[in-house]
């Protein structure tokens, strides 16, 4: 994959979005970053800067590094003009399965016919995203962890109609990322956000019964599980709405043990969504 891996286009300037254009650059690939959101793209190169401007500071990059990559990457809001000629597209759209669908429909009508097409979503079917593909055997699940550029783990997933050869090229494609890959079943929240909603949403439950204090709550999964984090302060990072997003749609698929706790939902209408908005279980 690195030797036939030159483009790539990221879709959504985001948490993700902008976390996976920087790995991806750092990895030498030339990246194209859609958003239609100018103050988005803003926010995300800024994203990028903080990051790689940390990583020179620990010395795991030097300053020239940091400029390379900043300089492979370009921002702008035409679908077109980001995927041509690229040879892997993620989409890191926020997680709705409409908005994904009719952008990666877009993505299959205009990028080149060899691209790879991946979904980071984090719960949503790879199989039903693909569906309205002229090719979906090209689609595959490419499921990054927040902050990209420090977690190992890259989750591929396999819908129904993803060809073997696009796994391949996935599992690829992570070695040139430097990730770790597990491949997984296309299941409502795969092996991992089934997992981690379930542990959040406890917690918060435990939040709303008056268990103990958040900051307690997190602290006990810290100290007495080792987690380097615990699973409110992670709500936080990962963002209220998206974990509100997973849940929902576990509840429809899974069960009731996925209903969304009503604190959740009432500090997302709040706005409370966690770091990116300064204000979730904890002031950011
Ligand atoms: N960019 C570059 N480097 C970063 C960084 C970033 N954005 N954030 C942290 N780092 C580096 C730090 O510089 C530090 O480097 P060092 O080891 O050389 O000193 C190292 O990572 C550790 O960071 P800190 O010392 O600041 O703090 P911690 O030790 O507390 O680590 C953490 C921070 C890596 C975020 C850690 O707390 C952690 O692993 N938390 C859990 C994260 C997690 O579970 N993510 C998955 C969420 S689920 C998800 O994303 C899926 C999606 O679908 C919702």
């Amino acid at each position: 994959m690195s030797e036939t891996t030159t483009r790539v286009a990221v879709f959504g300037a985001g948490t993700m979005g902008h976390g996976i254009a920087q790995v991806c650059a750092a990895a030498g690939f030339a990246v194209q970053v859609c958003d239609p959101s100018e103050a988005a793209r803003e926010k995300g190169l800024a994203g990028v800067r903080a990051s790689l401007d940390r990583m020179v500071a620990k010395a795991k990059l030097s300053a020239e590094q940091r400029d390379a990559a900043l300089g492979r990457i370009g921002w702008g809001g035409d679908v077109g003009a980001a995927v041509d000629g690229a040879d892997v597209v993620v989409e890191a759209v926020p997680e709705r399965v409409e908005l994904k669908r009719e952008l990666l429909q877009r993505v299959d009508a205009l990028a080149p016919a060899t691209a790879l097409l991946g979904s980071n979503t984090s719960s949503l079917s790879i199989t039903e995203l693909g569906a309205a593909l002229r090719d979906p055997s090209r689609l595959v699940g490419l499921h990054f962890f927040n902050p990209v550029p420090v977690m190992e783990l890259l989750e591929i997933v396999r819908g129904v109609r993803t060809a073997e050869a696009a796994v391949d090229r996935a599992l690829a494609f992570a070695a040139a990322l430097g990730k770790t890959p597990i491949v997984v079943r296309d299941m409502p929240g795969f092996a991992t956000s089934r997992l981690g909603v379930a542990l959040g949403a406890e917690a918060i439950r435990m939040l709303e019964q008056g268990v103990a204090s958040a900051e307690d709550i997190d602290r006990a999964m810290e100290l007495g599980y080792r987690h380097p984090m615990g699973p409110l302060r992670l709500t936080d990072l990962v963002g209220l709405d998206v974990r509100l997003a997973i849940l929902d749609h576990l509840h429809r698929e899974v069960g009731e043990q996925f209903r969304a706790p009503p604190l959740l939902r009432q500090m997302v209408r709040a706005g409370k969504l966690g770091k990116k908005s300064g204000e979730g279980f904890y002031k950011w």
